[in-house]
């Protein structure tokens, strides 16, 4: 389970996250939810160590992480997927997806594990392309597929549908609906977009103002008015 405990985040004088609380368990997708400029990537990123928490505490199967490095959390099973996928777009698909295998050993790391290929069988046909030849769509998908190559148990996305033609964000939400069958690994997804928020969560948290001010089970999102909460 992550816990986040009262997490404080400033960028200079301005206050960005504000004591924000929340849980994300195994087994299910936790949808965040939340309008431009909220925080959600600040929150993402204290997530991953990449900007250092001012206050308060994350926790990931019952270990303070809060003053872990970006790369400790990775060991420690946490992949992250970052608003606007990032990907290295001089390299090709396969050395890509080799970069997500950095956690292991030099042995461990020599080929891309075929599972990733399953889940996305266009990175296979691709697989000698630079990624910055591959359309926004394939670049999300090898950026989720690098994040999984370290057999995360936590993952971490950050609005993977945005800018995506929607033939597919329909196989990203197939991809991630078949990982959080799993059951054995824990979802946290940023999103906009509340249509594919709402199919997918099994929890959802609104955020507002760098705090949770509303949250639920998935299933109840629409009965519980969060579609006019987050609505652009
Ligand atoms: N590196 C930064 N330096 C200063 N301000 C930032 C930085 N990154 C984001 N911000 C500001 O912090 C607020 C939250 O941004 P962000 O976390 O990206 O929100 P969201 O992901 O919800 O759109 C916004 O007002 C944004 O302008
Ligand atoms: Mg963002």
């Amino acid at each position: 389970m992550l816990q986040v405990e009262q997490l404080h985040q400033y960028y200079g004088g301005s206050h960005i996250l504000r004591g924000l609380s929340f849980e994300a368990t195994v087994g299910e997708v936790t949808c965040l939810l939340g309008r431009n400029g909220v925080g959600k990537t600040t929150l993402l990123k204290c997530l991953m160590g990449l900007v250092p928490a001012k206050e308060g505490k994350v926790s990931w199967e019952g270990k303070a992480i809060t003053a872990s490095r970006p790369h400790q959390r990775v060991q420690a099973g946490i992949a992250y997927v970052p608003q606007g996928r990032e990907i290295f777009p001089r390299l090709t698909v396969e050395e890509n997806l080799l970069m997500g295998l950095s956690r292991f050993s030099a042995k461990e790391a020599k080929e891309v594990p075929g599972f990733i290929y399953e889940l996305f069988p266009v990175l296979l046909e691709m697989k000698h392309r630079r990624g910055g030849d591959l359309s926004g769509g394939q670049q999300q998908q090898l950026a989720i597929g690098r994040a999984l190559a370290s057999r995360p148990r936590l993952l971490i996305l950050d609005e993977p549908t945005e800018g995506i033609q929607p033939s597919v964000i329909k196989e990203i939400g197939a991809v991630i609906r078949k990982l959080a069958a799993r059951g054995d690994m824990s979802i946290l997804l940023v999103e906009q977009f509340y249509d594919f928020a709402a199919e997918l969560a099994d929890q959802y948290l609104v955020m507002a103002r760098g705090e949770i001010v509303q949250q639920g089970r998935g299933a109840d999102m629409e009965a519980e008015g969060v579609r006019g909460l987050v609505a652009i």
